[in-house]
């Protein structure tokens, strides 16, 4: 049975109903190879500078590795009894390597050890969902390379606005995507440029460490300036987790849009039916569920950001237990996006799009009433008058049930005698698109720049990151 490593102050056995509460090891075991790493480099550092002898530092790095291997094959499992990893991981080592393994916490604290597991924990987690956004980037970045001529409506208010493509709509969530990529990077940056180990409980401690040593070897920049500060900020994890919210945010609009594109009144996509849903009574439905439940998860991880800025915000210096709430709040958030990456990305790798339809959409609601506009406009006539001109055009053609391309030069030019024949090639919707070359605009040429730069993005993502893929 488990025993708390702190139980020698103590006259009487904790209530087990305290022991269950305070006990953390159910979602903290997560952070066991990390804790273990930085247990070794911690020994080795003690020995490095005499504090504990190089004997003793081998057999604690052999008994971690044994530690590592029988957990691997299923040989030793995690005692659900213990009070948190780093309880599990000293006594199991005890138990392994005797005296050795009392000595490993010499001038440590769980207080600055947990500080560096999350660290060392969210570092690869970070890194995980950066490859899923990167997958995601080029499914939709090819999606879109196929699209680049798919003339559909764009909205604002929801309503049938300008033309565009489906290609443009497209690159404009990778552009939201590249930004997360960036967000990630810069929190996970931050993330490992101060290492905590060394900060002790909260006041550093009296045995001389070399905490360059132990920061350089678990990868951070240098250890951090002050051991208050080292052990009692989460900043980090709230700093990802308002990375992920935001490209939680992302995809629920993205997902939003699928689940408009996907029905009945739009029809400009069919999912593939591996990634759709059917009703228990209506034979007929098709439900985007996956979407559905991303919009709605998003909730469940702006929640999870909101317990961490609220479990900070009135914890004095240094070490608070409330501090122990961060994990599962973080882990939670991190397993949620990586959750929807992974399904979001294939299916809209799978999903069918459907081109005429878009065009049909296109074809009504007067989104070419701009560029009619600008063609008097371009002739001489002053935009204000050719807005008020083309606006009575719309008025006339609502009417008579007719689209502006369905008006005849004399019906135009009843209404303004400068109308020619070039109207009907103005007012094509593919010209239309084509014709807004402006750099980020729909054009085939501006899209697929953008396709190109985005790639040529991931890919210098893709370099970088090498050693951690
Ligand atoms: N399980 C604890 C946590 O996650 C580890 C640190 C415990 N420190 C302490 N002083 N009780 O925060």
């Amino acid at each position: 049975m488990a025993e708390q490593l702190w139980k020698g102050r103590f006259s009487k056995a904790v209530d087990s109903r305290v022991n269950d509460f305070n006990s953390s090891i159910r979602f903290d075991q997560r952070m066991i190879g990390q804790d273990m790493r930085g247990s070794g480099v911690h020994a080795v550092m003690l020995a490095n500078q005499g504090i504990i002898s190089k004997k003793d530092a081998e057999d604690i790095l052999t008994g971690l590795a044994g530690i590592a291997e029988d957990l691997a094959s299923g040989k030793l499992t995690i005692d659900p009894a213990a009070e948190d990893v780093h309880t599990f991981v000293e006594q199991t080592l005890t138990q392994r390597v005797g005296d050795a393994g009392k000595r490993l916490h010499t001038g440590r604290s769980r207080n600055d050890q947990v500080a560096l597991d999350i660290r060392l924990t969210l570092r690869e987690m970070s890194e995980s969902l950066q490859a899923q956004i990167a997958d995601l980037v080029l499914v939709l970045c090819d999606k879109a390379a196929e699209n680049t001529a798919s003339v559909m409506p764009g909205y604002t208010h929801l309503q049938r606005a300008q033309p565009i493509t489906f290609g443009h709509a497209l690159m404009a969530y990778v552009w939201m995507l590249l930004r997360d990529l960036q967000r990630f990077g810069d929190a996970t940056a931050r993330m490992n440029s101060q290492c905590p180990l060394g900060s002790g409980a909260l006041a550093g401690t009296t045995y001389p460490l070399d905490r360059e040593y132990t920061a350089l070897s678990l990868g951070f920049d240098h250890p951090c300036e002050n051991s208050l500060d080292g052990v009692s900020d989460r900043d980090f994890c709230i700093e990802l987790a308002g990375a992920i919210s935001l490209c939680m945010m992302h995809l629920s609009r993205l997902s939003e849009e699928i689940i408009l594109w996907s029905s009945w009144e739009f029809k400009f996509i069919e999912l593939d039916d591996a990634f759709t849903t059917g009703s228990s009574i209506m034979p007929q439905k098709k439900n985007p569920d996956v979407t559905e439940l991303i919009r709605g998860k998003t909730g469940r991880v702006y929640g999870d950001l909101t317990t961490l800025l609220t479990m900070m915000k009135g914890l004095p210096l240094a070490y608070n237990k409330d501090m122990q709430e961060d994990k599962e709040a973080i882990f939670d958030a991190v397993d949620t996006l990586s959750l929807c990456l992974r399904t979001i990305t294939p299916m809209l790798e799978t999903m069918r799009t459907l081109p005429a339809n878009m065009r049909a959409a296109a074809a009504k609601g007067f989104i070419n009433a701009t560029d009619c506009a600008d063609y008097l406009t371009k002739k001489g006539v002053p935009f204000r008058d050719a807005y008020k001109l083309t606006g009575s055009m719309v008025a006339h053609c609502i009417e008579t049930g007719k689209t502006l391309e369905e008006l005849t030069l004399e019906e135009f030019k009843s209404f303004s005698p400068i109308f020619e024949n070039d109207i009907f090639e103005a007012i094509d919707l593919i010209n239309c698109c084509e014709g807004r070359r402006s750099q980020g605009g729909p054009s085939k040429a501006s899209v697929k720049a953008q396709i190109a730069a985005a790639q040529a993005q991931i890919k210098n993502w893709e370099e970088q990151h090498h050693e951690q893929i």
